[in-house]
Parts: C-alpha cells; structure tokens; sequence
C-alpha cells in the first residue's frame, strides 16, 4: 500500500539530483508531486516523469529566494489541489571558499537559498497545515552542518542553521499536528559534487565506513519514510544518512 497515497507534497529544488530522486519516490508512494524548480524545462521533464510513474503531478518555476513567488506558487497550489501535505525544503547551493577567501556574495547567495528559502517556503505553507491540523516539514541539512568543512563557511551555517529551525518549529508546529525534522545526507553523488576534484571524491569515500557515496535515492527514501505515518512519531529530528561518515 503506497505511504503517500493523495498527499499534496511540494518539494523544492526538485530538477535534478536528490530533489528529483525525491519527486520520483514520492510518485511511487502515490503522492500528488509538486515539482518546483528554478530550471523550466527540468521543471516539466521531472514533473512528466513523475506523472509517467502514474502519479498526478504539477510544476512550477519557482526560485525559493523570491518570497512573493513562493506565496504566489503556495496559493495556486491550495487553489488547486486544496491543502499542502508535505513539504520538502530540498533546494540547496553551494559557493566553496576559505574563511579568508569567501566572499560577501558568495556568504549571502548560500544563506540566501539555503536559509532564507527554507524560511520563505515554510512561512507561506504554515497557515494552511495549521488550518488543516496536520502536515509535514522537511529539511535538506547536511553532515557539514553538524561537523563543519574544510572551505564551507557560508554553506555549514546555513545548514547548521536549518537544523536550528527543525529544532524550532517541532516546537511551535507539534502542538498543531505538523511534524519538522532534518536529514543530513552525507556525500550523495549528484551534480552538486562536481567541484570537488576526483581525488578528493574517492579519500572521502574511503573514509564512509560503507565506502561509497550515497545514492539520491538513498535519500529519498528516508524522506518518504519521514513524510509518511511510519514516522509518525518522528519529530525535531536531525537524521544523518551518511553511510556511517563522521567529516
Ligand atoms: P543539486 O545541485 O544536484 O540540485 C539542487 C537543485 O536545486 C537543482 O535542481 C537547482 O536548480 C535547484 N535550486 C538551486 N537554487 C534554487 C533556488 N534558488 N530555488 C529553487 N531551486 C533551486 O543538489 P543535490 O545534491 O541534489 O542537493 C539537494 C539538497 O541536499 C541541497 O540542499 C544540498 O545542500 C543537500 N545535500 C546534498 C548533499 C550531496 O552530497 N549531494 C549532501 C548533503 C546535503
């Protein structure tokens, strides 16, 4: 029996790498999929996969740093499909640099996407779960938000800072019936990674005591788990899925 049967899920940065893995898992789970992107014509090829998984389906361009599109995006989707299960702040960047090097733009695009988007899109889908008396938030941490890296200034605050509002929002949400919690994935092979060098690619996957990196899919399934009632009482919770991999 499909976990997500019916449920509205909207999922951010949903083009390409984990977010589109989570898309299509969601689609098999028999959620409506809420495809949101930046890119427009990956928008419509992963909302078309998702439908071709037999799943109803929508896409919107959406960038998550633009508030007045987000509510814009939230308010068509509740026209439409008339509530917001799920959603799965999965939209994320980065802009490597060492402490000395970073600079002003590169700290304030990250925290931007990052932090302010994860703000944006839960702010405009609270009102609706709180007037529904259910719903579910998740949260693209990472392991660089709980250890720190090598290079990430900009993008371990945000991602330590993502946490900080899992940690919140279970909080204020709880009490309503909206469960908040974080995934912090740890390598996953997905276009994110393509700066770092090769060599740097296979020390790190020697240090994951599994040895390899993770697969998006290996992602998305554990925000299937935590968007369906198998964790239903699941909440406030950062869980790493990082093949064992402590940075
Ligand atoms: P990716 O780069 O493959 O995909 C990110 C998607 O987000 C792209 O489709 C991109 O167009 C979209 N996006 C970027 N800026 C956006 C914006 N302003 N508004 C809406 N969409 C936007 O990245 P990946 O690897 O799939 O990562 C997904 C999430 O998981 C990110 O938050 C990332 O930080 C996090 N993560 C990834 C890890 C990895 O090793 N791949 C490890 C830990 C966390």
């Amino acid at each position: 029996m499909p976990r997500l049967q019916n449920k509205v899920s909207l999922i951010t940065g949903a083009a390409q790498g984990i977010g589109l893995a989570t898309a299509r898992r969601f689609a098999q789970e028999g959620a409506i999929v809420i495809v949101c992107d930046i890119k427009p014509e990956a928008v419509e090829d992963a909302t078309r996969q998702c439908q071709a998984l037999g799943a109803q389906a929508a896409g919107f361009v959406l960038d998550v740093t633009d508030r007045a599109r987000v509510d814009e995006v939230v308010k068509q989707v509740l026209d439409r499909f008339g509530r917001i299960d799920v959603l799965v702040n999965n939209a994320g960047i980065t802009q490597d640099a060492r402490l000395q090097k970073m600079t002003l733009e590169q700290f304030d695009r990250v925290i931007d996407v990052n932090l302010r988007g994860v703000f944006h899109c839960s702010q405009a889908v609270a009102d609706a779960m709180v007037r529904q008396g259910s719903g579910v938030i998740l949260n693209a941490s990472s392991v660089v938000g709980v250890y720190g890296n090598f290079g990430q200034t900009n993008y371990a605050a945000s991602k330590f800072g993502v946490i900080g509002f899992t940690k919140t929002w279970s909080r204020e949400l709880g009490p309503k019936g909206i469960r908040v919690n974080a995934v912090a994935p740890g390598f996953v092979a997905t276009p994110i990674l393509g700066t770092i060098p090769d060599k740097v690619i296979a020390e790190l996957e020697h240090r994951v005591p599994l040895g390899r990196l993770g697969q998006p899919e290996e992602i998305a399934s554990v925000y299937a788990f935590l968007a369906s009632d198998d964790a239903s009482y699941v909440n406030g919770a950062v869980l790493e899925v990082s093949g064992g991999l402590v940075v």
